[in-house]
């Protein structure tokens, strides 16, 4: 059997991770993609009382199960499904329903995170940091937790300036130094979306 190619995906909250891999994923088409979202993999709080779940900064990476991320990635790559977490944001656990999720020859992993640890990193084919400038993903957040997911203008600015910024400063930015090929994603990048996808065809030897 080929070897699994995993490809990590990091960029600040609002950077356009996700629709990047959306694209890539349909500009992939025929090469069976697997995304793996790191926010399933959230540490369950359930032992915590409701205020004290909320009081946890979710904005770093302790706050992720990265060694159940790292078992269920290596039995993926031997061919393996896992039955990954689902995690509710409303109430900061793991649910009881899981999610059989079967081995696939790409898998890409999105996340804030997705290039924090070193163990992860070991294992990627490619790492990618989507790039945005901050104040531009200010706006994107701003505008979806507004118009999304009812904030208040004065609440998503609190927010951002009490944690989402000094986090990412610490946590997600020096990301940016550990990949391989950083995408600006100003504006839609189209080459960008060629090129990965070409690599992942590549892999599936159809290019
Ligand atoms: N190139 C772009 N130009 C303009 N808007 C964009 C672009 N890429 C994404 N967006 C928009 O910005 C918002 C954030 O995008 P997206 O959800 O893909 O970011 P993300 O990095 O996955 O965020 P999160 O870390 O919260 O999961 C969305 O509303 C999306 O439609
Ligand atoms: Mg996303």
């Amino acid at each position: 059997m080929q070897e699994t190619k995993i490809i990590g995906i990091s960029g600040g909250s609002g950077s356009g991770k996700t629709t990047f891999v959306n694209r890539v994923r349909a500009e992939s088409a025929g090469v069976d993609v697997l995304v793996l979202q790191l926010d399933h993999y959230y540490h369950d709080l359930s032992h915590l009382a409701p205020e004290a779940r909320d009081r946890k900064n979710f904005d770093h990476p302790d706050s992720i199960d990265s060694s159940l991320l790292m078992t269920q990635l290596a039995e993926l790559s031997k061919g393996r499904s896992v039955y990954r977490p689902t995690y509710d944001f409303a109430t900061h656990t793991r649910s009881k329903e899981t999610v059989q999720i079967f081995p696939a020859p790409v898998i890409i992993l999105d996340g804030i995170f997705s290039l924090y640890w070193a163990e992860v990193r070991s294992i990627l084919s490619l790492s990618i940091f989507v790039d945005v400038d901050d104040d531009v993903r200010f706006i994107r957040r701003l505008n979806r937790d507004v118009n999304e997911r009812g904030r208040t203008v004065d609440g998503v600015i609190q927010q951002y300036l009490s944690t989402v910024k000094i986090m990412h400063d610490q946590n997600v930015a020096p990301q940016k130094q550990e990949a391989d090929i950083v995408v600006r994603w100003m504006k839609y990048n189209d080459h960008a979306v060629s090129m990965v996808s070409g690599l992942i065809k590549n892999w599936a030897g159809m290019a």
